[in-house]
């Protein structure tokens, strides 16, 4: 299993160009099967999920080509309506080919996606939207067998929650539904605005309204198109977060504006200066030392992102004062704080709730990652710490963060993998 070795209190300086969305392209190429024609996406990240998503298509019977960061799928030749369970759970987001099997070949059949390392991660918005749209679906044995009788029909569906993954399950398969599909208090993120921008350039009648409503004109069907992938709102925050704990100054290219915005009030907060130099780039410098966030609660966009929260907190555990934090969107997403402990940090867990007082330093140790974005979390706080930090686990890195140790080590930190 690879580990990094980083050598910590190094400052970093220099230019970043942040890769393209992990959220974003992996319901994208999941929906290109609709098209059953040749789609082209640029601007798709090298990432472990990208790969796991890769697998999928290949299995389904499509053709896919990888040149750069640019991928060619052609979903021609589909013929499969069924994931098996070794590559269902090598992803739980695998759940979004649910939406896209449905329309592309009437019937779908996977395994449950399970838990995760965030906790449960139930598909009851999913299903529930759905069967209101008329699939059958059978749930036993942790296999969903779902069917659509005859073509699904669009209808009004309110969300009890804007599920990202629900929100994309029900826009997959709205587009060739009969009729219109309005899906209420829909998730809002910029990676589904991202997959209706790409499925209009399919054919698609899709129409986001900034209310959370969207409403989809069912259509015969889709063509291929080419597509660029937004850039990775998380990467962008995980990277500015980097900079700041060692009094660094960092350019980042290949930013949005918008999609950061909720952000950058956080690192301004924390004593940075943060200057957008156009809409796709920025600028931030950290003084020689952070003040703490006072308050961070994850919220579903625009607020702040729960993906953004593990590596915000590393970056407050050397921050000057007490922050709190409120995990609003997953029940189990402070798995980093064990690891950040072992580092010296001074965290307070209680159910949602995490307390972090700012320690003037941390100290090097051997850590452990066990999701995604806890495993970001602890790479900030290695290259923070004085001395030598090992992080073991670096395989949940590698699902979101394309090749993180070059990007950082460009800009001055000391990363080995080993
Ligand atoms: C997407 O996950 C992202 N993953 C997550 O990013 C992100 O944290 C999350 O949205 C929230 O923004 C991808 O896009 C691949 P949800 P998803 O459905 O779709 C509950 C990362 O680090 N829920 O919005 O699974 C659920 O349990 C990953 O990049 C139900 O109760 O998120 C959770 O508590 C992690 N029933 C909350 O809603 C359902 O049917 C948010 O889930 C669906 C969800």
């Amino acid at each position: 299993m690879a580990e990094l070795l980083i050598e910590g209190s190094r400052r970093l300086e220099g230019e970043i160009k942040v890769q393209g969305a992990k959220n974003s392209v992996l319901p994208i190429l999941a929906s290109s099967i609709i098209c059953k024609d040749e789609c082209i996406i640029h601007n798709c990240p090298h990432i472990s999920d990208v790969k796991a998503t890769i697998k999928i298509l290949d299995y389904l019977g499509c053709k896919t080509r990888f040149e750069g960061n640019t991928l060619i799928v052609n979903s021609k030749e589909i013929s499969k309506n069924n994931i098996p369970d070794f590559l269902m759970r090598e992803m739980r987001s695998s759940i979004i080919f649910l939406g896209s099997l449905i329309s592309v070949m009437g019937s779908a059949k996977l395994c449950f996606p399970g838990g995760c390392e965030l906790g449960p991660r139930p598909i009851d918005l999913h299903l529930d939207g759905l069967r209101q749209m008329g699939l059958l679906v059978n749930e036993g044995h942790g296999i969903l067998e779902c069917e659509a009788a005859t073509s699904l029909r669009g209808c009004n569906i309110t969300l009890s929650f804007p599920s990202v993954g629900a929100t994309e399950n029900l826009l997959l398969a709205a587009v060739l539904a009969k009729g219109n599909t309005v899906i209420t208090n829909a998730a809002k993120e910029p990676e589904i605005i991202d997959l209706a921008d790409f499925l209009s350039k399919c054919g698609a009648r899709i129409k986001c309204y900034g209310d959370s409503t969207i409403i989809v004109e069912g259509v015969d069907r889709l063509h291929g198109a080419e597509h660029t992938i937004i850039p990775d709102r998380i990467a962008a925050i995980t990277y500015m977060s980097a900079g700041a704990v060692n009094a660094g100054k960092l350019f980042l290219k290949n930013i949005s504006k918008d999609h950061i915005s909720s952000a950058v009030p956080i690192f301004e907060e924390a004593g940075c200066i943060v200057k957008f130099l156009s809409e796709d780039s920025l600028k931030i410098e950290a003084p020689s030392r952070l003040y703490a966030n006072r308050l961070i609660r994850t919220m579903p966009y625009p607020g702040f992102p729960t993906d953004a929260q593990a590596p915000i907190m590393a970056m407050n555990t050397v921050s000057d004062g007490t922050s709190m934090f409120i995990e609003n969107i997953f029940s189990n997403r402070y798995k980093h704080v064990d690891e950040l402990l072992r580092l010296g940090a001074d965290i307070k867990v209680e159910g949602k709730v995490a307390i972090v007082d700012g320690v003037r330093r941390l100290s090097g140790a051997k850590v452990k990652a066990m999701d995604l974005r806890g495993a970001a979390a602890l790479v900030v706080a290695g290259l923070s710490a004085e001395g030598k930090t090992t992080v073991t686990g670096v395989n949940y890195l590698d699902r979101g963060y394309e090749n993180i140790e070059t990007v950082l080590c460009n800009v001055g930190a000391n990363i080995k993998r080993i």
